[in-house]
Order: structure tokens, then sequence, then C-alpha cells
């Protein structure tokens, strides 16, 4: 019956679109058809007008009366397009790790104005507090490069989950609050917001987060697929015609009750999304999108108690100033991540088991990986870890799965066995293989040349039949064939 009165709604006016991927089908299903997901299919009623002129909706918030006509000027040849004379002023933040990730050049990165980006990442990641933070430092003078005057930005911060006052809190815990060009408004009204916009003229816009604002007009419930929609595209056509760069903020939950901002990347121009494990300080914001930039970018960062601190070393520089002692079982290595290498320390324990019930846990590091490595140590490095619990884990909780770790995890467990170390400042990077050999692995330079950036000066990798090994100057390296060789010389 239901099915049956959804098809006959879909024949009117109803489409059904995809939580999860954003497709759209003619009608209802339990499972999505074209990305799989059961139980994802929202019903959402179009508009027909906005289907004829999707632009109309926009322009009806009265922000650019008249103008609508004016947007599209017909097909022009493309060496007639007239282009803006200059370098477009970005407007950076001065948080050295977001501006990157936002893309341009050096001394003139950050928000393209008039661009639109959303920044997603699960609840709780520290999504709020970035952006408070870097509206914070839009709304601050900073030097104009071209004419050295300084140049203060307007920035709104619209919050749809919290009131001022809770922001103003945040505000002082972030060291933000004082400031005359930093707005805020607690408001879920698309409508009242765009007046807002109207009155304030900010430069840059924050809404945290776009999934709890809805438009009144439409009938659908605020947080579904069609508010979610519409507003954004709204929002984005404000940003295109009006000059203001607008942030969305929007939760990726694993559940899927909220329409998922991956519904949204199509629309904006730039996707930021935060990654980290809630209970580690570390946070990394990459770009999967940009239009601006390149996405190969990592942006990384630590949760302290006065909001996000960059961390512009990578993780181990922390545990590399701890100072020169041996730690037996933490050794350190260089991953990629995107373009960017941080170097990571790997650490190991084992303690007293139970043969048959050895505990083989890993946080941070894949499992299949660690298991594997286990075995490799025991045939062919002569350990034996058949009644040894082991644990491991990539310090700060970020998630290393790249081969080339392997070689820094199977010295650690070896070094938390024997009681040995390497010194702090070598790293190890190689991938070893089921007979115990190590394989060369990819981009070996870039991660010499960031190693040795941190201050390591010894680099164990695998050796390379034909060609040379990479030269960093500041790092010696040091060639092994396989793991039995790396264990001799961690002993
Ligand atoms: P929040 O930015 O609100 O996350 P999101 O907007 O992505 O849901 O904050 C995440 C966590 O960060 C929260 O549990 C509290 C913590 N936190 C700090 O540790 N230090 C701080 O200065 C702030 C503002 C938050
Ligand atoms: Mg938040």
């Amino acid at each position: 019956m239901r099915e049956g009165k959804r098809i006959v709604m879909a024949k009117a006016k109803t489409q059904f679109v995809c939580r999860e991927c954003g497709a759209v089908q003619t009608r209802w299903a339990g499972k999505c058809p074209d990305c799989g997901t059961w139980d994802a299919l929202e019903e959402s009623s179009f508009d027909a007008s906005s289907l004829k002129d999707p632009q109309r909706g926009s322009a009806g918030t009265g922000w650019v009366e008249g103008k609508a006509g004016e947007v599209s000027m017909g097909a022009v040849a493309i060496s007639e397009v007239v282009r803006s004379t200059g370098v477009t002023k970005r407007l950076g933040t001065g948080i050295d790790e977001l501006d990157r990730v936002l893309g341009g050049e050096d001394g003139n990165r950050g928000l393209v104005p008039g661009s639109v980006i959303l920044v997603g990442g699960e609840p709780g990641i520290g999504k709020s507090t970035l952006m408070l933070q870097a509206a914070g430092a839009w709304a601050s003078p900073v030097k104009f490069n071209a004419t050295k005057k300084d140049w203060t930005s307007t920035v709104l911060y619209v919050s749809s989950e919290e009131s001022a006052e809770q922001i103003r809190l945040r505000a002082e815990r972030l060291g933000v609050e004082d400031s005359d060009s930093l707005f805020v408004l607690a408001d879920t009204n698309l409508a009242r917001i765009v007046e807002q916009m109207r009155k304030v003229k900010p430069d840059v816009v924050v809404i945290d987060s776009i999934q709890m604002i809805y438009k009144a007009d439409m009938d659908a419930a605020p947080g579904s697929v069609s508010q979610l929609r519409r507003c954004a595209s709204e929002l984005v056509y404000l940003a295109k015609s009006s000059g203001i760069a607008i942030v969305l903020v929007g939760h990726v939950t694993k559940e899927g009750s909220l329409a998922g901002p991956r519904l949204l990347e199509h629309l904006v121009d730039t996707v930021l999304y935060f990654e980290g494990d809630r209970s580690h300080a570390a946070r990394l914001v990459r770009a999967i999108k940009n239009r601006f930039g390149t996405t190969l970018e990592l942006g990384i960062f630590e949760m302290t108690g006065k909001g996000l601190a960059e961390l512009p070393g990578g993780l181990s520089i922390a545990s590399l100033t701890n100072g020169d002692e041996h730690r037996p079982g933490s050794v350190a290595s260089a991953a990629m991540h995107g373009s960017r290498c941080v170097c990571v320390e790997i650490q190991a324990l084992t303690a007293t088991g139970f043969v048959g019930s050895a505990k083989r846990k890993s946080s941070g590091l894949d499992a299949n990986r660690l298991a594997m490595i286990i075995a490799v140590l025991e045939q062919h490095a002569g350990l034996r870890l058949a009644d040894r619990d082991v644990f491991t884990s990539s310090v700060g909780g970020l998630k290393v799965t790249e081969p080339a770790s392997d070689l820094a995890l199977a010295l650690a467990i070896a070094g938390a066995h024997y009681k040995r170390s390497l010194p702090p400042t070598t790293l190890a990077i190689g991938e070893i293989g089921l007979g115990g050999e190590l394989r060369p692995v990819a981009q070996l330079e870039q991660r010499l040349r960031e190693a040795a950036r941190l201050g390591f000066t010894h680099a164990m990798v695998p050796t390379v039949r034909r060609g040379e090994l990479p030269r960093v100057k500041g790092i010696k390296v040091v060639a092994v064939k396989n793991v039995q060789g790396a264990i001799e010389r961690l002993m």
C-alpha cells in the first residue's frame, strides 16, 4: 500500500533522494540503487518553478534584486570572457595549517572571496572550534601585502546549534572574544539569516551547521534532504552573486539520521574533512575537493584546552624533542598522507600471555598487517612471540595504514621484546614481504626530506637493486636487505 501510494505521488511532484549519495530516484526503494545504502531514500517534493529557473529562489531572497537576469549573459567565446585583472586577494587566517589546505600561493593563501566551502566531520571532532578560531582570525586586522594597509574582514558566525552566549563562552576560551568585526547570530531560519547578512555586510559567513537551517516556505522538515539542498544551493548562489565567502559546517553521522554533507559536495567549491580520533588530540584537516587549490595538502592540529593548536612539524615533533633517551619499543617512521609526509612514532609493548590465546592489539595500525609482521618476525627473525601479548599503536591516534611503516612496526616489536632501541633520531621506512625481505617504498626522497627537516639524522631503508638511494642533506641512509638485517642493527 505504502509502495503504491508513493509511486503515484512520484508521478506527480515527488522524487526520492538518497541521503548518502544524493542520487535522485523517481520511485522509492528500500535500498538506494546507486550506492546500495539501505533505507536512505527520502521523499522530497520539488518546486516546479525552481526547476524552470533554479536561480529564482535566491533572487527571491531579495539579495540581488533585479540582478538575477544579468547573471547569464548568454554564450560568449572564451577568449572574450572578461577576467578581473590582478590577483584575487584571499582571506587568510594566519592559521598556516588551515590556509595551506585552503590553497593559494605564498603570501596569499586562504579563502577565496565569493567561494563556498564545506567543512565536514564527526560530531565533537572540532569543527566549531576551528571555525570560530578562523572567524576570529578573519575578523582581526591583517597586513594587506600589496598595499601594506591593515585589512579587517567582517565575519558573521551563524550558529544553528548554540546560543550566542555559548558562542561567547567558547570565544573566550579561544581568545577571540575581543572583536568588533566578528558578529554572532543564533538562528536557523534562512530568511532571517539572509536579512542579518544584509545588515552586517560580512566578507565571510560561517554557518554552523547547515543541517539545522531551514526555509520556512518549504514543507520538508529541517534536516531533510530537500531543506539541506535548497538552503545550501541558495547560499551558494548568494555567495557567487555577492562575493561573500561562505563556510558551511556539516556533520557526518555514521547512522545517517541527518542528511549527509556528501549531498552538498558537488554544490560547493571546496570540501574540507576533519579526521582524527575523538579520544586522541591529533586532528587532521584535508581537502577532498578544491576548485582553488590542491587536494593534496594536509593540516595537522592538536586539540588543547585553548582550542586547536597547529602542529606544523607533524606529530612526532613532541616526542622528538622529548629528549634523547632511548625508548625500547618505540620507532619513528615517515608515512605519506596525500602529498604530505608525516613522521609518526610507532610503539609496541610485549607482555606475558598464554600460548594459543596471546593477544595482538593495535590502535591506529592495521590489525592484519600486525598479524603478518608478527608471523614474519617469528619465521624469519627468530623471535618467540607465541606466548607474548603484543600491543601496538601509532602515537597520537593518527591512522597509519601504509605498508611503508612495516619496518618501524617490526623494529618496535623486536625492540620491546629484546628491550633494545634505535637512537631516537633514527627512523625506519620500508615494506616487509612475507619472506622477510624489505621492499622499496614510493616517494622515499620526500620522506627523507621531511625526516631531515624534523631533525632525524639516520634512516633505515630497504636496499634498492638498481639506481642509487636518494641523497638528502643531513640524513644518513642505512640500507638493509631484510628483517634479520634490521634487527641485527637494532642489537
Ligand atoms: P566542537 O568544536 O564543538 O566539535 P564539533 O563542532 O565538530 O562538533 O568541539 C569538540 C571537542 O573539543 C569538545 O568535546 C570539547 C573540545 N574542546 C577542547 O578540548 N578545547 C577547546 O578549547 C574547545 C573549544 C573544545
Ligand atoms: Mg559544532
